[in-house]
């Protein structure tokens, strides 16, 4: 059976990912600082314009590299502009996916999936692909919105990616949000 058609957040939404208000509400050092050493290779999967990005690069630091991957390259357009002639440029990889296939081949130590998981079609699939460039060890960080994703849905994420090979090991508390990590079972 084909997979079910899913709204994609679109490029004229991007500044409302920018704004000044998530790094009150997301703000991404608090939530990932724990989980990022210097050196680590990272995936920001539905990376958008990259509010998540340009700080995971300053925490992986020189040695590092962040791997910012999404579906529009509309959305990478704009995380071009962000880095273009800053040092964090040199950190990051721009990479276009397609709308089936991630196509990532570097492994990884760690993955950000940040309210792009209700909008993959075909999640089995999108987990099994995680799976396979995850480093022993290595951790999936996927945190979904309170309106989007309702529980009966998330749930039904979380058991997908059990089917894919993964296991939920913490289940992060975030006001509104739904959040889980995964790392292979
Ligand atoms: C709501 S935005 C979130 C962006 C970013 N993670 C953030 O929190 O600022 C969801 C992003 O996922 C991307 N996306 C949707 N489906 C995708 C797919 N199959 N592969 C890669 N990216 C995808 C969209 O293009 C969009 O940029």
């Amino acid at each position: 059976m084909a997979a079910e058609k899913k709204h994609v957040c679109p490029v004229a939404f991007a500044g409302s990912l920018d704004i000044g208000i998530r790094r009150w509400l997301h703000d991404p050092r608090k939530m990932l600082g724990p989980h990022i050493k210097e050196g680590m290779t990272v995936l920001d999967v539905g990376c958008g314009p990259g509010f998540f990005t340009v700080e995971l690069a300053r925490m992986v630091g020189p040695s590092g590299r962040v791997i910012a991957a999404d579906l529009q390259a509309g959305m990478l357009q704009k995380l071009k502009h962000k880095i273009q002639g800053s040092e964090l440029q040199e950190r990051i990889t721009l990479h276009q996916c397609a709308p089936n296939r991630l196509g990532v081949t570097a492994e990884v130590d760690f993955i950000l999936a940040f309210y792009m998981v209700h909008e993959i079609p075909d999640q089995e699939g999108f987990f099994a692909e995680l799976r396979s460039i995850l480093k022993p060890g290595g951790r999936i960080f996927i945190v979904e919105p309170p309106l989007h994703t309702s529980w009966k849905a998330f749930e039904s994420s979380i058991k997908k990616s059990r089917d894919a090979g993964l296991m939920a090991v913490e289940r992060p508390k975030r006001f509104l949000d739904k959040a889980v990590i995964l790392q292979r079972a």
